[in-house]
C-alpha cells in the first residue's frame, strides 16, 4: 500500500484529533440550522469554579475546629479497635489491623482487614468499619481509632482517607497498637487539600 493510499483511509491528524471544542449540541445545532433543546445544551456545561464552591449542598462533616480534646475517654474506641482485629483476615500480609469508628450517638462500630488472593481487593480494617456503619444507617462520625501490633502508629493509607474525609469529615483520628495510644490526629492534617464533591 502506498503512502498516498494509506493518506487516504487514515485522515489526516488534525481530523482524527477533531479541533472542533463545539458542545455536541453546539455542533449539532450548526450542522442542522435549529438550535438544541435547552436541556441539551445545559447538559455538559461545567459550572464556574466559583459557583462549584459556592454550593453548600454539602460540606463535610467538622466535628471542632478546635484543639483535640485530649481528656475525652479513647480508651472505650481502643478497646473496640483492638477486639475487632483479632478477627483480621490477613493470611497473605500477617498484618492484622483493627479500627472502630464512633458515631455521634456515640455508637462504637469496629473493623478489621480483610485480605483475599487477589491482594488488589483487600479491605482495610477502617473501610470495613464505615462501611458497615453506614450500611446500618450511621451517617455523623466523630472519631476512628485503628490498632496494629506496632510500636509505630499505623495511619490510614491513602484510599481509606479519602473515604473517610467524603463520609466522616474531619474527625479525629487515634493510632495505638496492643498497648498504648500512639498518635492522636485530625484528619484534615493526614489529608490536606482534599478532593470532594464540592470541587465536583
Ligand atoms: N491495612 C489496614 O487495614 N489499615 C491500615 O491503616 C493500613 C493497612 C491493612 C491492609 C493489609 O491487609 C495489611 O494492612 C497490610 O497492608
Amino acid at each position: 500500500m502506498s503512502g498516498s493510499d494509506q493518506g487516504d483511509r487514515w485522515p489526516a491528524r488534525e481530523r482524527r484529533s477533531g479541533t472542533d471544542r463545539r458542545k455536541p449540541a453546539d455542533r449539532r445545532a450548526a450542522a442542522t440550522g435549529s438550535p438544541a433543546p435547552e436541556s441539551e445544551r445545559r447538559r455538559g456545561q461545567r459550572r464556574s469554579s466559583t459557583e462549584r464552591r459556592d454550593d453548600r449542598a454539602w460540606q463535610p462533616v467538622l466535628i471542632d475546629t478546635g484543639p483535640l480534646d485530649t481528656f475525652s475517654p479513647e480508651e472505650g474506641l481502643l478497646a473496640a479497635a483492638r477486639a475487632a482485629r483479632e478477627f483480621a483476615q490477613a493470611p497473605y500480609s500477617k498484618f492484622k489491623v483493627g479500627a472502630a469508628l464512633e458515631t455521634v450517638e456515640g455508637v462504637i462500630v469496629s473493623g478489621c482487614n480483610i485480605e483475599n488472593a487477589t491482594y488488589g481487593l483487600t479491605l482495610c480494617a477502617e473501610r470495613v468499619a464505615l462501611v458497615k456503619a453506614l450500611s446500618d444507617g450511621h451517617t455523623v462520625f466523630t472519631r476512628i481509632a485503628v490498632v496494629a501490633d506496632t510500636e509505630a502508629p499505623t495511619p490510614p493509607c491513602g484510599p481509606c482517607r479519602q473515604l473517610l474525609w467524603e463520609y466522616c469529615g474531619d474527625v479525629e483520628i487515634l493510632l495505638g497498637n496492643l498497648g498504648s495510644l500512639a498518635g492522636r490526629y485530625r484528619l484534615s492534617s493526614l489529608l490536606p487539600l482534599p478532593f470532594d464533591r464540592r470541587l465536583l
